[in-house]
């Protein structure tokens, strides 16, 4: 179904673009426009744009561009409509009601039914937990020293040793089997009978951000060493590893100013007894762009934690890039003397962990410290690798002023000079800083390309000025018809814009952007690049005068490009006589 053109215009106007961007991306004003580093491609000099009179964005790097619907759609890989529920949501704005399709309403179903039946499990997992089953997980629970609180805090369980426990529990409850099968918590086996995927495990639920309990991890507690340590629910129609950090629904209440990113669900639990509530972590998959795209709607700062051995510090160097691009600002630090934050809570105590998270180092330094770490630059052969590759990490940060500071950490303890460091760096930057610098070398590049010809230039300064202005527009009545345009997609916004007008709505590029996309999103792209490039006309006067010789030169175009085809003489005579009379029928036009 699709919104009314009112309903997308409200929602569009009360999301101001350089608000919403500026909730993703660090934005820094530079004349008229903002500029920051894109997020829709890897890029080390800001070349992403945004214009708040416009409410456009455009990236001079990779092209991408629109409003703040295109915006949010490539941001949080949302559909049109998605993204117009999403800003919606954003303004506590009431949609009017969606007709929705069966099969929307069968999925809704499902997913109602399977919340339901992973709250009675949990329920379930919980009474195993505190009845004489539990002993083995009370125990253990115990000994890592989780407070009866915290168990139930976190809706801590125990899946008994048994096959069929939770499938028979679930069965009495009312469940059907069908659904019991699909909410992954039991499995089919080969005779085509049912057994419980968790079996004489410690079970922690895994809680989406509205409360519901969408899927479970179970730690081992046997000590058969073939069973996985860890087993997480599988993805189902309510569940994605990637998409739902452990602990989010409470790290994110009281809206921290950031999160603490750590490997293992005990490691959540011991720091939220600590006083650190706001911990989470990623399910048993390494952190991706995903996971990061969901952090980000809540904060964009990140500290990382990672465990002290081999994997934890390759996990740390994979997760870098990942935050980065998604424009997380992320400090780092990998536990010691401890293998992971719980170990190191239950050793040293919850202020000795308050004072280690403050030594969390940015990611530079943090890269730096790894590569020292693993090439003690004592002899000179390690000396070369060791500076060829603190070169490379050096030479990716924009920040002249911390790069003093990095040098000097790379180099302390080894035979490297800041001298010969530094002019390495220079040497594979050889770039200017300066963001205006960049966007005026690639406004002046696209200029040539895509909005080549004074004709295109015409077309796209006449949708800008009769968008904005009734009275222009109307004046346009006789004098020109958008058949004119020779060009759909003028057409098409030559639509949009007429509608607008009989509501008496003026709209800006934006909106006209906002509004193409679901009838022709084929446009969007061009239509974008078109508008963004245009002046915006503040003054009647230089409105009226340009509008003018706009029409003009389309007309002319347009006259031109059916003399070009036409082999009929008279028609041909006809044309030349239109063509002469374009100054006079624009008459109307001047006065
Ligand atoms: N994990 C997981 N699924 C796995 C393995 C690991 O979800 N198959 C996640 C869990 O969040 C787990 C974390 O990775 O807590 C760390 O795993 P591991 O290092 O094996 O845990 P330990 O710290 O050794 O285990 P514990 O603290 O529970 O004794
Ligand atoms: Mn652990």
């Amino acid at each position: 179904m699709r919104y009314s053109d009112d309903v997308i215009m409200d929602v569009r106007q009360a999301n101001d673009i350089v608000d919403v961007i500026g909730e993703y991306v660090i934005l820094k004003k530079k004349g008229t426009n903002y500029f920051g580093l894109c997020p829709f491609h890897g890029e080390k000099t800001p070349s992403f744009s945004v214009n708040r009179e416009k409410q456009i964005f455009h990236c001079f790097g990779c092209g991408v561009g629109g409003g703040v619907f295109k915006f949010i759609e490539l941001q949080e890989s949302l559909s049109f409509t998605e993204s117009l529920e999403f800003l919606a949501n954003r303004i506590n704005y009431k949609l009017p009601d969606k007709i929705v399709s069966q099969d929307d309403l069968i999925r809704q179903e499902t997913k109602e039914k399977l919340w339901e039946l992973h709250k009675a499990a949990a329920r379930f997992f919980y009474e195993c937990l505190v009845s004489d089953l539990g002993k083995p997980a009370t125990d253990y629970l115990n000994m890592r020293g989780v407070s009866n609180a915290a168990r139930i805090k976190f809706g801590i369980g125990y899946a008994p040793d048994s096959w069929n426990s939770l499938n028979d529990h679930l069965l009495k409850e009312g469940f059907p089997q069908e659904l019991i099968a699909q909410s992954g918590l039991v499995k089919q086996g080969s005779s085509g009978k049912y057994y419980d995927r968790f079996r004489n495990r410690v079970m922690f639920p895994i809680i989406d951000i509205s409360g519901h309990v969408i899927a479970f991890g179970g730690r081992r507690l046997s000590e058969n060493k073939e069973e996985a340590k860890y087993l997480n629910s599988p993805d189902t129609e309510i569940f994605s590893k990637s998409y739902n950090p452990y602990n989010l629904n409470l790290a994110r209440q009281g809206h921290p100013d950031e999160f603490i990113l750590v490997e293992g669900y005990m490691d959540v639990i011991s720091l939220y007894q600590a006083g650190f509530k706001n911990a989470i972590a990623a399910c048993g998959t390494a952190f991706n762009e995903k996971h990061a795209g969901v952090i980000k709607r809540f904060t964009h700062n990140i500290i990382a934690l990672f465990d002290s051995d081999n994997a934890g510090e390759n996990a740390a160097l994979k997760a870098i890039p990942v935050l980065k691009n998604a424009g997380i600002n992320m400090k780092i630090l990998q536990v010691p003397n401890a293998k992971d934050p719980d170990e190191y809570i239950n050793n040293f105590g919850a202020e000795a962990f308050g004072k280690l998270i403050k030594t969390a180092v940015n990611p530079m330094l943090f890269r730096i410290n790894v590569l020292k770490k693993q090439l003690v630059p004592d002899n000179p052969d390690s000396v070369i690798l060791f500076t060829q590759k603190v070169t490379e990490i050096l030479s990716e940060t924009d920040n002249l002023s911390e790069l003093d500071i990095y040098i000097n950490t790379a180099i302390k303890g080894t035979p490297v000079s800041t001298e010969s460091l530094r002019s390495d760096i220079r040497r594979i930057k050889g770039m200017t800083d300066d963001p205006s610098d960049n966007s005026r070398t690639y406004a002046r590049q696209y200029k040539n390309t895509a909005a080549s010809g004074a004709v295109e230039e015409a077309k796209s300064t006449l949708i800008n000025i009769i968008a904005n202005d009734k009275l222009l527009f109307q004046r346009l009545d006789g004098v020109f018809s958008k058949e004119e345009f020779d060009d759909d997609m003028y057409v098409r916004l030559f639509d949009i814009v007429e509608r607008a007008h009989k509501k008496d709505a003026p709209i800006t590029a934006a909106d006209l952007l906002t509004l193409l996309e679901p009838e022709n999103p084929e446009y969007v792209k061009r239509a974008e690049a078109v508008l963004w490039s245009q002046l915006p006309y503040t003054n009647a006067d230089q409105r009226h005068s340009a509008l003018l010789s706009a029409v003009k030169i389309i007309k002319t175009a347009h006259v031109d490009s059916l003399m070009r085809k036409t082999e009929d003489d008279e028609l041909m005579s006809k044309l030349i006589d239109e063509k002469r009379n374009i100054e006079n029928s624009l008459k109307a036009l001047t006065i």
